[in-house]
């Protein structure tokens, strides 16, 4: 696992780019899936403006980690922040889109998406293969859409299951473990220091660290990167 601390959260977007362009520079396919929530907005909006004509968008095959149970017009579609941060404003085929379909039945979409990515994907192991997986950490410890109070979901035998919001009761699709820690390439994308007692007891082992999925994100890779900016690693040493 590698730690990189950048000053600002454009500094993060800047390192993380720059990450992503080689990625696919030394990728004929690079079959990526990415997070939701607010995190990623302002560092999809840099890709999109600063490395948008850098990258031949025609070798990203692109999945979500996860995705709320609602409309893809919905503000609370991780497809259409995806799409209004980044997607419209890059050259991507849309043949390349895969998305969770938030409007379906989640059970059923569920089912769906794990045979999508069984049929699309690269297995290793008999499990799906992505080059990377962009993660995001909730200020609970959660990561894609697998959160403490249901860690069982963290182990499910599917790769895709329908995880719960446990405040608001949302319905979610979210990918599982054994996806997410069979990819080549796993990095946490976090700002903010709401998160840094997170961070630090995650990637310290301390607390109730084992309480957290996020925790639980172990790939076999050394492409397994923490991109933090300074307030989300204000607790580290
Ligand atoms: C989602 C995400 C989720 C997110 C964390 C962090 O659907 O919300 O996939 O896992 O990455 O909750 O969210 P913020 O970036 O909004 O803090």
């Amino acid at each position: 696992m590698e730690i990189r601390i950048s000053k600002t959260k454009e500094d993060l977007a800047e390192a993380f780019s720059i990450f992503f362009k080689s990625l696919v520079e030394v990728s004929e396919t690079a079959n990526v899936a990415v997070s939701g929530g607010n995190s990623p907005r302002a560092i999809f909006d840099f890709l999109a403006e600063h490395f948008g004509d850098e990258i031949d968008w025609r070798k990203v095959n692109l999945y979500w980690v996860d995705e709320r149970c609602v409309h893809p017009g919905n503000e609370e579609s991780n497809y259409k922040m995806t799409n209004d941060h980044l997607l419209s404003k890059i050259e991507i085929p849309k043949d390349n889109i895969f998305r969770m379909r938030g409007e379906d039945n989640p059970e059923k979409e569920a089912r769906r998406y794990s045979e999508l990515l069984s049929k699309n994907l690269p297995q290793e192991n008999e499990v799906p293969q992505f080059d990377l997986v962009v993660l995001g950490l909730g200020d609970d410890g959660h990561t894609a859409s697998i959160f403490p109070e249901s860690m069982e979901l963290w182990d499910s035998e599917e790769n895709c299951v329908v995880g719960t919001h446990p405040t608001s009761g949302q319905k979610r699709v979210t990918i599982t473990g054994k996806v997410i820690n069979h990819a080549k390439a796993v990095v946490f994308m976090v700002t903010g220091d709401g998160k840094a007692d997170k961070v630090r007891e995650i990637t310290r082992h301390q607390g109730d660290y084992k309480d957290y999925p996020a925790s639980h994100v172990n790939p076999d890779t050394p492409d397994f990167i923490w991109f933090l900016d300074e307030s989300a690693a204000s607790e580290l040493d």
